[in-house]
């Protein structure tokens, strides 16, 4: 409340329902949250008042006997264009309306009596962007895509929303949080909903065993690669925030093998990177991405023993979690960097390093291909110029993942990523694995182009890259 008063925006709240208790304990409740409030039972009444205060949000019932709260809400919206008031709908079950018509209407948030007047102030703090009771910890917040987050109907975990860089609680572990609210803020504009490091450790733990429930399941192919991209996103989220512990790596090692696998199910890879939702250039869909491709170099190479499939996957996975501390804001291409901001980026593979090495069981392949996946087969790359002949295979096929990912403009579009190897073919050919692009050209159902014919694949000679 004191926040509220010194910095003189204390906000105005209109509570309107036909039963006066339940007006008068809404707007109680609110003011001890430091609004300022008025209540009322009709609509007349509320009209009377408006054209005495201005409000910011109005709550309103729907069920009252003279004027309704859906008439209230056009007459504010359509006659008066009360365009800036808030506007929260309250509701009994089987009142005609549905969460999803209420929010198309424009409504801002919906409750259905009997509600929690924890969760109704909540939710006006979202609403009127307050920080009042928001998140006062100093625990660490990570971050969940909004859209794939997965939700039960009762939430299992503390969820928040960043708003003007506070986190703001939207639905508290055990209460409901229904899915079209959810999206109804990423309507808004919402992309992703935060944990507190003890929740996310436990939605980790979740798509844990969830691994196992879908290793066995006949889910549809597009699900599973769904579930394997949010998986790996939930995993590069943890890593690029804090290094991750034995016990963890241990769990997550075997929930890629199991994940792994189903990725692998399918044939086209168009369809597959369609379904890799909401890919965009930010750095973790990145990985993700790079790892998937991984996944199917290796399985056209016939590399598909679960280990390594999971040992390459989390490998690309993990390669640039050591950006963070080195260049947190830097997101552009290396030709477009000036030669401070090089300098500074190429020490992430040293730094991704030693992020990961902690990890006391971590396979070495997964050392090798973080420390060298921006070397080259000429020698130049960086942070040490390795020659070839000291470069992991592994190491090499990242690296070549990289580039392509890096430079293509679309990777669901069959002429954008021929051009893409086209282009690698001619200008970056002694720099990166010519197998890596022969098997892109495969398995993105492109013709081979006639120089690359006579390259043998591993997997038609024993010897390796
Ligand atoms: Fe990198």
């Amino acid at each position: 409340m004191l926040n509220h008063h010194i910095a003189g925006i204390m906000k105005n709240v209109l509570v309107l329902d036909d039963e006066v208790d339940l007006a008068e304990s809404v707007a109680t409740s609110l003011q001890d949250n430091g609004y300022q409030t008025q209540y009322c039972t009709s609509v007349d009444e509320a009209l009377k008042k408006m054209s005495l205060s201005q409000f910011d949000l109005i709550i309103s019932d729907i069920k009252m006997p003279q004027k309704d709260g859906l008439e209230f809400f056009h007459i504010i919206k359509s006659d008066l264009k009360e365009k800036s008031t808030a506007f929260v709908l309250m509701t009994g079950h089987a009142e005609g309306i549905s969460i999803q018509s209420a929010y198309d209407m424009g409504v801002d948030e919906f409750v259905s009596k009997p509600f929690d007047l924890e969760d109704l102030n909540l939710m006006v703090n979202l609403i009127l962007k307050n920080n009042l009771k928001a998140y006062a910890g100093d625990d660490k917040f990570y971050k969940i895509g909004l859209t794939e987050f997965l939700l039960a109907s009762v939430s299992d975990y503390d969820v928040y929303l960043k708003v003007n860089d506070n986190f703001l609680c939207l639905a508290k572990k055990g209460h409901e949080l229904l899915p079209e609210r959810l999206h109804n803020y990423y309507k808004k504009g919402m992309q992703h909903i935060y944990l507190s490091s003890s929740d996310f450790t436990r939605y980790i733990g979740m798509q844990v065993n969830l691994s196992e429930i879908v290793k066995i399941k006949p889910l549809d192919k597009v699900k599973k690669i769904k579930l394997f991209n949010h998986f790996s996103k939930t995993i590069s989220e943890s890593a690029l925030n804090e290094f991750i512990s034995d016990d963890l790596y241990g769990k997550v090692a075997g929930s890629f093998e199991n994940y792994v696998q189903i990725a692998l199910e399918s044939t086209d890879l168009f369809v597959l990177i369609n379904s890799l939702s909401n890919y965009d250039k930010d750095r973790s869909s990145k990985s993700v991405l790079v790892s998937f491709l991984a996944l199917t170099v290796f399985q056209h190479w016939k590399w598909t023993h679960p280990k390594h499939l999971s040992k390459i996957a989390i490998a690309a996975l993990l390669c640039d979690i050591g950006i963070e501390s080195v260049c947190p804001t830097l997101n552009k291409r290396y030709i477009d960097m000036t030669p401070e901001e090089k300098t500074d980026y190429e020490k992430h593979p040293l730094k991704s390093y030693m992020q990961i090495s902690r990890i006391r069981n971590i396979p070495e392949e997964i050392l090798y291909v973080v420390l060298q996946h921006h070397e080259n087969d000429a020698g130049l790359g960086f942070p040490q110029k390795l020659p070839k002949a000291k470069l992991h295979p592994y190491s090499r096929v990242v690296h070549t993942l990289y580039e392509f990912v890096d430079q293509v403009d679309q990777m669901s579009s069959r002429e954008s990523v021929k051009n893409t190897l086209d282009k690698m073919l001619s200008f970056q050919k002694r720099l990166v694995s010519i197998q890596v692009l022969k098997t892109l050209y495969i398995t993105f159902n492109i013709p081979v182009p006639e120089e690359l014919i006579s390259i043998l694949l591993p997997t038609d000679t024993p010897r390796l890259i």
